[in-house]
């Protein structure tokens, strides 16, 4: 079968021919891959700067965004049948006893670091016409989000984020006072850096939460992103025209920033426009580049003074698959247009080398495998 991989030591990313793969356990599940989205870590790891082929391989399969329907099922299969769409899970646990997270299925909270990653990390991805995974990492999608179901794992990233953010402002007064018909969130403003796939899907699940909500990006109005971000109900600020420092002046106390963007410099300076009891969770994973001057007496006095936290989230547990699998049918009836407009344009496997060396622009593109 075809397959899209990279060959590290070789510099190379090429559509191969991948031997198919067949049920081995029970529980086991075969997917027909429908379409696969293509990320940033993706890019990251076709400039070779990310990603590591299972233990004895030359080669990785690629990406781990995408969609695919049951075709065949063992015989100790229970969660899902023939026919079903399906978003499988990127993590799988790592195998050591000592891991508290693993052992309980969280391994998106993984403490080794031995786990693995489909299309990542040790574990071919999705990027092929079959995938075989064990059904525990599957996600089953109304058959109505068909065309948008490759959304859903960019969205669990800010479900996770949202989920955390409401744990850890549980320890304070923070919880709007009750008002029927509004959702729970209204009363906070939330920040969104970055207008990319997974900054304006968060900035999508904070508004049907009931965040005010903001996305700061680079890009000056009138543009399409800041279109399409008010036409769900956000509101879009240029960082072109409100330089980071007038951010707060222009909100008002910022309570929530949602950073999707990966530039440590604007992340931290934007720290510095934190509310009162605000939080603040980095999703981006940034390239090395050259240190930069943080003023950190302020950084730190404001963490202090006002009761600040900061914290990263990475990879999303079932809870948040199927939270985003919820929220994405929300969005589907409220914003049609905007959750399809996510996705910029559809491509056949062989385009892969415009789409993965960063040539092709918009804002989601995704790889068509079959129909
Ligand atoms: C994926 C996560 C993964 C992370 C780090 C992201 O692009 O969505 O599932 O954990 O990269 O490898």
């Amino acid at each position: 079968m075809k397959a899209i991989a990279v060959f590290p030591q070789q510099k190379q990313i090429r559509l191969i021919d991948h031997p198919a793969p067949a049920l081995a356990s029970p529980t086991d599940v075969k997917l027909r891959i429908i379409e696969v989205g293509v990320c940033g870590t993706d890019k990251e790891i076709c400039a070779f700067e990310y990603g590591t082929p299972p233990p004895g391989e030359d080669h990785l399969v690629i990406g781990h965004e995408s969609l695919g329907e049951v075709v065949e099922i063992g015989p100790g299969v229970k969660r899902v049948k023939r026919g079903d769409l399906v978003v499988p899970m990127v993590r799988r646990p790592c195998p050591h006893k000592e891991c508290l997270a693993c052992q309980e299925g969280r391994q998106d909270f993984c403490y080794t670091n031995d786990f693995t990653e489909r299309g990542i990390k040790e574990r071919h991805g999705f990027m092929t016409e079959f995938v075989v995974d064990d059904e525990r990492y599957m996600n089953v999608v109304p058959a109505e989000l068909r065309d948008v179901g490759v959304l859903v794992e960019p969205l669990t990233i800010a479900e996770k984020a949202i989920t955390q953010i409401w744990q850890v402002q549980q320890r304070l007064p923070w919880a709007c006072p009750l008002e029927p018909g509004k959702p729970a969130g209204y009363c906070h403003r939330a920040v969104v850096l970055g207008a990319g796939p997974v900054g304006l899907l968060g900035a999508m699940a904070l508004t049907v939460s009931g965040f005010e909500t903001y996305v700061y990006s680079r890009e000056e109005r009138p543009n399409p992103k800041a279109d399409l971000v008010e036409s769900f109900g956000a509101k879009y600020i240029s960082s072109t025209t409100t330089p980071v420092e007038q951010l707060a002046g222009q909100i008002g106390n910022i309570d929530v920033v949602y950073e999707a963007v990966g530039a440590s410099s604007l992340a931290f300076a934007v720290i510095e426009q934190l509310g009162m009891n605000a939080i603040f969770v980095f999703t981006g994973v940034p390239g090395r580049k050259a240190p930069i001057e943080v003023d950190t007496d302020r950084l730190m006095r404001n963490l202090v003074l006002k009761n600040q936290v900061l914290f990263g989230s990475v990879n999303a547990s079932r809870e948040a698959f199927e939270a985003a699998i919820n929220d994405l049918g929300i969005f589907m009836k409220r914003w049609p247009k905007a959750v399809r407009g996510l996705i910029t344009g559809r491509f056949a496997m062989d385009a892969y080398s415009d789409l993965l060396l960063g040539k092709a622009g918009g804002i989601k593109n995704v790889i068509t495998i079959s129909h």
